[in-house]
């Protein structure tokens, strides 16, 4: 499968090493608005440099496209490359409007393509092995989440379109907010039928630096999730309550499970740890195309749009907002 990359910013290197690893896949376009960025991505692999995406989408050269552009390009670019006849990867989080979910995911099913978003957490070995240990079912069912990550949204610290409502959708929510309600809702069991938040505003930028949410999942699970910026120290802390252990995740410090007062490490961190899940979304990809379900269904990435809008409802209005289930997810 031949996969062109539209998009040469902060993971683009990540997901061009995974094109160029994994047997079957080669890496044959790049496209970016700066030629020289496209150029530093495509250079190892000899691939075909592109700065307009409708260029690359037309150019006979790729079977299949990585979308990893800002939040409010990823519908048009979706549904083009669809009505292309290729296949797409798009970066989390798949839209900033449910509407725009519903046109990616109805295009691509009108053209019969596949469309997969990539929620990296499932990937990660790390959340990968906590789900593992959840599976097995050894320390009782999840009985409560806790969720905290940090980041920084002043100016300046990132690419400009992050602090633009109308390009990025929001701001630490939508961005960093969308890995934590994607990972909590996965590992949780269940889609969240309920959410409170508070946001903050700092640094005089125009969207959400800091968030604070609670979710009740539809299995009753409850979820508390800070996303924090500018902190002094960084964090991305994953903590879940089982009936009997508590077990807990970072990419920093492995897992460790807590069981009557011992502690046991579950896994280490790896050096490869990040490189390794970007391989292993592509190859899922890849095996999706081929025609088996894709780890992250197009619902789950949806909901975790519709959490992100919720959250912004409940802290406009200062109250619980209820998220309907689809019937999907009511189903499942
Ligand atoms: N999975 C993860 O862990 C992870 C990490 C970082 C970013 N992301 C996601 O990746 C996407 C991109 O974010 P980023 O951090 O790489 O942003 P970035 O600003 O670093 O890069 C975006 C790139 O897109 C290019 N671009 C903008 N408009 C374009 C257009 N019309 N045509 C072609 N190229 C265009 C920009 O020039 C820039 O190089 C977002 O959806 C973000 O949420 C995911």
């Amino acid at each position: 499968m031949r996969i062109g990359l539209i998009g040469a910013g902060a993971v683009a290197d990540l997901h061009a090493a995974a094109a160029e690893a994994l047997s079957g896949l080669r890496l044959t376009a790049v496209c970016d608005l700066v030629e020289a960025a496209a150029g530093r991505v495509a250079g190892p692999a000899g691939a075909a440099v592109f700065t307009d995406y409708r260029d690359l989408i037309d150019s006979g050269l790729v079977d299949a496209v990585i979308v990893n552009t800002p939040h409010g390009l990823h519908r048009q670019m979706v549904t083009d490359a669809a009505q292309r006849g290729l296949h797409v990867l798009v970066e989390k989080p798949m839209a900033t409007t449910l509407a725009d979910c519903d046109a990616m995911r109805d295009a691509c099913h009108a053209a019969d393509v596949t469309l997969v978003v990539g929620h990296i957490q499932h990937f990660l070995p790390e959340k990968v092995a906590v789900q593992s240990l959840l599976a097995d079912g050894g320390h009782g069912p999840v009985v409560m989440i806790h969720d905290y990550r940090t980041t920084d949204y002043r100016p300046t610290t990132r690419s400009a379109w992050f602090f633009s409502p109308q390009m990025a959708g929001g701001g630490a929510l939508m961005n960093i907010g969308a890995h934590c309600l994607d990972r909590s809702t996965w590992l949780g069991g269940a889609p969240a039928e309920q959410i409170t938040a508070a946001t903050a505003r700092r640094f005089g930028v125009a969207v959400e630096t800091d968030g604070a949410l609670r979710l009740r999942l539809a299995n009753g699970v409850p979820v508390s999730i800070s996303v924090v910026s500018d902190t002094p120290h960084k964090a991305d802390d994953l903590t879940i309550v089982c009936e009997r252990a508590v077990i807990t995740a970072s990419p920093r410090l492995g897992v460790h499970v807590q069981q009557d007062g011992r502690t046991r490490q579950i896994r280490k961190r790896r050096p490869s740890d990040i490189p390794d899940a970007f391989r292993a979304q592509l190859s899922d990809f890849a095996a999706t195309v081929d025609g088996r379900p894709a780890r992250v269904s197009i619902e789950h990435a949806r909901h975790v749009v519709e959490l992100v809008l919720a959250a912004y409802r409940s802290a406009e209005l200062r109250e619980t907002v209820a998220v309907r289930p689809t019937a999907t997810h009511a189903a499942a």
